[in-house]
């Protein structure tokens, strides 16, 4: 068989481009390694830049996220007991949409299956092959059969685990990286949210976020410990703790409920140079990943993808190679500032083990200054909303 385009993931980053990609004539297909009821019952980013949005749009898969999500103009931001408001639009001029990235992808999975895309799922053994050269081909097997799929590019879209970022490992490529010592426990639960708004909290127990998914289900967040389990942590034990680290009167207006999913994740920053390998690139996850504290991953995979597109696109229709050429420069560009703003979001907010009280007070003066701050809040607030693409 024979694409002009193979995308290896499933994802979000996969699916964004892979639809662009068929709305502008060029034909792909997507590999995935999970079913796609697996990829559908993973929960986890939720809020979404004014451009991520309008690639939705773009893509032809935004109509149920402009009915159904949430614009917000702010957030909230606790600590030291008290409360205050980030105003993201008085501050910018733009708001962020909360809208479930498990819904993006069931968008997206649906236009694709009406526009005739094809996605080949529960595709084993994955491997982007000859992509130095001017005739990559991509190999896997499916219910035992082995399969080769030649074309023009390889888009690795295949998150932090996938083989494209291994099959350029000593190939040039470089990594930088940083681990924190905690992790994220998150549950959903269909309670109302406690709030209107996100609230991030600042606490000495730990931090703390409240979210939602809509005004029935909430998603809340705490600082665990790396060696934590989710069986040790009961819904009780949850919520007890979510409530100790917010501020007296939001524990006490917060309703709680049996949660529908609990899961842990740990906090990292890493990306990968450059994104692009001859005729492979690294899109989304599979290039940089971001600690959760700023909700950047899911918008840095849409940024990367604008770009990938706009390459791809200007390869096909005036037989340019310039924009494939600049796409690693200008994607890593801005995936720097994204991991800029999410290691100092982490830093700000969450309770590290090793600096003590002097790193507490540290931090309740950086916030102080923030919320006294106009431009601090602006900084914040633009980083936020999201930086121009
Ligand atoms: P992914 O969504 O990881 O998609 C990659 C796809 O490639 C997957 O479907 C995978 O199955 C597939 N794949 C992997 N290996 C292979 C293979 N061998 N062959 C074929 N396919 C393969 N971001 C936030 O902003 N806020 C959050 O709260 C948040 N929570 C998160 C929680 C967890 C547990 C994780 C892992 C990430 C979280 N993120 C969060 C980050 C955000 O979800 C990601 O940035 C986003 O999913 C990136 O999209 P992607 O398409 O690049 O990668
Ligand atoms: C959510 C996740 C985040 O990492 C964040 O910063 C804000 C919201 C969420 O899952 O709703």
């Amino acid at each position: 068989m024979r694409t002009q385009v193979v995308i290896i993931g499933s994802g979000p980053a996969g699916l964004l481009l892979g639809q662009l990609l068929t709305n502008a004539g060029i034909d792909n297909v997507i590999l995935e390694r999970v079913s796609q009821d697996y990829v559908l019952g993973r929960i986890r980013a939720g809020v979404l830049e004014e451009g991520m949005a309008g690639l939705l749009d773009e893509a032809g898969a935004g109509e149920r996220m402009r009915r159904e999500g949430l614009p917000h103009d702010g957030f909230d931001l606790t600590f030291s007991g008290k409360h205050h408001r980030i105003d993201l639009h008085g501050l910018t001029g733009k708001h962020v949409i909360v809208y479930g990235q498990t819904e993006v992808t069931r968008n997206l999975m649906d236009r694709r299956a009406a526009t005739g895309g094809i996605s080949i799922y529960e595709a084993a053994d994955v491997q982007p092959n000859d992509f130095d050269g001017e005739r990559p081909y991509v190999t896997y097997s499916k219910d035992g059969v082995e399969h080769r799929l030649d074309c023009d590019f390889i888009a690795g879209c295949d998150g932090y685990h996938g083989p494209s970022r291994k099959a350029v490992e000593g190939k040039g490529l470089e990594t930088f990286e940083r681990v924190y010592p905690f992790g994220w426990l998150g549950i959903v639960a269909d309670v109302p949210p406690v709030s209107h708004e996100l609230i991030y909290s600042n606490h000495r127990r730990g931090f703390a976020l409240c979210s939602m998914r809509s005004a029935t289900r909430s998603r809340y967040y705490v600082q665990c410990g790396l060696d934590d389990r989710v069986e040790a942590w009961s819904d009780d034990r949850f919520w007890d703790e979510i409530r100790s680290r917010l501020p007296a009167e939001t524990a006490e207006a917060m309703t709680t409920g049996p949660s529908i999913e609990k899961s842990i994740a740990p906090l990292r920053s890493f990306v990968a140079e450059p994104l692009r390998f001859g005729r492979l690139f690294l899109v989304g996850d599979a290039g940089h990943i971001v600690p959760p504290t700023g909700a950047k991953g899911l918008n840095l995979a849409a940024s990367d993808v604008r770009y990938l597109f706009d390459a791809l696109q200007e390869y096909y229709a005036e037989q340019s190679a310039a924009g494939i050429d600049g796409y690693s420069a200008r994607a890593l560009a801005r995936v720097w500032k994204a991991e800029r703003f999410s290691w100092w979001m982490t830093n700000t907010l969450h309770r590290f083990p090793d600096t003590g009280t002097f790193g507490q007070r540290i931090q309740e003066a950086e916030l102080e200054y923030l919320t006294g701050s106009r431009a601090a809040s602006t900084s914040l607030a633009e980083n936020y909303v999201g930086l121009p693409y």
